[in-house]
């Protein structure tokens, strides 16, 4: 981890998804690059001032859209953030729906995940030398959760939870998974969530999700199948909602709370702490 002055703390974490490569509106802004014991974050980190409160800009896919969801550096990007300060984070993506009410153009806050990644993204912090099962029965934090979901109804449709699917990618998905994920009741479906949720739950962050849905993925008989220039597209239109709920959301956000998130690790770690070497205790 580089050494970090005071100017290059952040209270809120921003992680900006498909479309949202930057944000407009900072000021006092400074870019930082972060170095962390997992390698380089997406790309350098900016750090500014939105509605009153520090925060800390990291592109997921790095500026232009260099890197696949398989080969994001999630434990960087989440340790970069952790290291500059932040307590709450804030991760846009654009989704696909996996049902009719859930519309393009449509918000959605998700509250749960299904993990179907390929479960090789680097799932952890704690692959060494400790024992941790951090508690994931919630994934995204239930404080935070709620406050987003009303940021957002001013700038679009919002639903308020919903079962984030993760898949692997890069590829969409065949009609035949969509469809097994619709009979499973989940809503929504992305390349992102994981191991992100993880890690920053591992992290002991605040963390919540606002989800753009921009196509019905391959499944809506009246709908062409997902691309990624559709994608992009109502990315493009739709990215003005997420930057303007993120807006509101800091000019209210409790930064000094007390919430369950940020206390995780008191009862996951399962090795006693004197078989730990120093350095990870
Ligand atoms: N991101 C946006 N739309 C998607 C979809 N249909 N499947 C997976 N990731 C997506």
């Amino acid at each position: 981890m580089s050494v970090h002055g005071v100017d290059d703390q952040a209270e809120v974490g921003i992680i900006g998804g498909s479309g949202l490569y930057a944000l407009d509106g900072l000021t006092d802004v400074r870019r930082v690059r972060v170095s962390t014991p997992y390698g380089e974050p997406s790309d350098e980190v900016v750090l500014g001032t939105l509605s009153g409160k520090r925060v800390a800009f990291l592109p997921r896919h790095g500026e232009g859209h260099r890197i696949s969801p398989s080969h994001l550096p999630a434990r960087a990007n989440i340790h970069a953030l952790k290291s500059l300060g932040v307590r709450q984070v804030l991760s846009i993506s654009a989704v696909g729906s996996l049902r009719e009410d859930y519309a393009p153009g449509d918000l959605v806050v998700p509250d749960q995940i299904v993990d179907r990644t390929s479960q090789a993204r680097g799932n952890s912090f704690f692959d060494q030398d400790v024992v941790v099962h951090v508690p994931f029965a919630t994934p995204y934090c239930d404080r935070l959760r709620p406050l987003l979901a009303d940021a957002a109804r001013a700038n679009a449709r919002v639903h308020t939870a919903g079962t984030y699917c993760c898949i692997e990618g890069p590829q969409f998905s065949t009609r035949a998974e969509s469809e097994l994920y619709r009979s499973w009741g989940l809503d929504i479906i992305g390349m992102t969530a994981v191991p992100e949720a993880r890690l920053a739950r591992e992290a002991e962050l605040c963390y919540a999700g606002l989800a753009l849905v921009t196509d019905y993925d391959c499944w809506h008989d009246g709908h062409d199948s997902v691309t990624a220039q559709a994608v992009a597209e109502v990315m493009h239109r739709n990215g003005e909602a997420a930057k303007a709920t993120l807006t509101a959301l800091l000019t209210t956000l409790p930064t000094d709370v007390a919430c369950a998130c940020q206390n995780a690790l008191a009862t996951s770690i399962i090795t006693p702490l004197t078989k730990l070497p120093e350095s990870t205790r």
